[in-house]
């Protein structure tokens, strides 16, 4: 039987403010599953707990059918994890960083160096290496932290907000590695980026306040919004008004006139053209059409 983790109702409180309300869910070994859904929606309390470096309130996890708090140490030994905030000691070359890591994970010496070298390619870091890391770019720190999380090749990866700061090519690059790593892995990933995680999530779970609103695949996502989305062309003044009292996904400048990307359930306009929807518009029509109320 393949591994799973079941996540059964998670709660967490900060005084009396519920970040995470009563989630279960389940995720199946060889899968990417995404944490999707806004600033503030409790991603980062769900990442921390699914790693072990937060307790629940209320709630277990299994492994594998086991209890990650009876397991405990083995558990951790099995996560690769990547926080939303890292802090890097202040002389620390990027080289030292991960040999440290490596260290703390108890990976042998020569492994180790040999696991530096492969990562710090994959990541592009390979000629950065001697650098001190608290002068690297944002984005360099991230694919840092991204091969600090893959070191010793753990049977679960939790990547909280791994793409943020990193350019478009990068943005591919990390795609890659995640989706050629996931094939008999369990990756956990958190982002405020639809469109990150539209091709390489097996699953996705929407999120706000604190609570589940969609455990979905992308393709149940769009067939959600099958017939909510349009293109219409206006002019620009038109736009302006218009845009107050709208759902707009997009817009281009086309032939002088702007081709306007609507979400709405009924037809906008008489010239608007139904098409097929993104994850991008789907998330828009969700939390503006279904919309969910605070509840904490
Ligand atoms: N240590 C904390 N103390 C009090 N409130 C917190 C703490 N950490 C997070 N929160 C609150 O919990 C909610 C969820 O936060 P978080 O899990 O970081 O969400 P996300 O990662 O989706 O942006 C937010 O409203 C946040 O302000
Ligand atoms: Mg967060």
């Amino acid at each position: 039987m393949n591994k799973m983790i079941e996540v059964e109702h998670f709660t967490k409180r900060y005084g009396d403010f519920t970040a995470v309300d009563d989630i279960s869910f389940t995720v199946d070994e060889g899968s990417i599953f995404a944490f999707l859904g806004p600033n503030g929606a409790g991603k980062t309390t769900m990442i921390k707990m699914m790693a072990d470096v937060l307790l629940p309130d209320s709630g277990q996890i299994l492994y594998d059918g086991r209890d990650i708090h009876i397991i405990g140490d083995e558990y951790r030994a099995k996560v690769g994890y990547l926080p939303q905030e890292i802090s890097f000691y202040s002389n620390f070359t990027g080289k030292d960083y991960l040999a440290y890591s490596a260290a703390l994970k108890g990976m042998e010496k020569s492994y180790a160096k040999q696991r530096i070298d492969e990562l710090a390619h994959h990541v592009g870091l390979q000629n950065d290496l001697k650098r001190q890391c608290r002068a690297y770019s944002g984005g360099m720190q991230r694919r840092l932290g991204i091969a600090q999380a893959l070191l010793d090749n753990p049977e679960i990866l939790i990547l909280d907000e791994p793409t943020a700061g990193l350019d478009p090519l990068e943005r591919v690059k990390f795609r890659n590695i995640i989706s050629a790593y996931s094939n008999d892995r369990l990756v956990l990933l958190s982002t405020h980026i639809v469109s990150e995680i539209e091709h390489i999530a097996s699953k996705i779970m929407m999120m706000e306040y604190g609570v589940i609103r969609y455990v979905n695949t992308s393709e149940e996502y769009i067939k959600m919004a099958k017939n909510c989305v349009w293109l219409v062309k206006m002019s620009a003044e038109k736009l302006v008004e218009y845009q107050n009292n709208a759902v707009i996904s997009n817009v281009i400048a086309k032939d002088g006139a702007m081709e306007v990307r609507v979400i709405d359930e009924e037809k906008p306009f008489a010239n608007a053209v139904q098409t097929a929807p993104t994850l991008e518009d789907v998330y828009l029509y969700i939390f503006h059409y279904l919309p969910q109320k605070a509840r904490r």
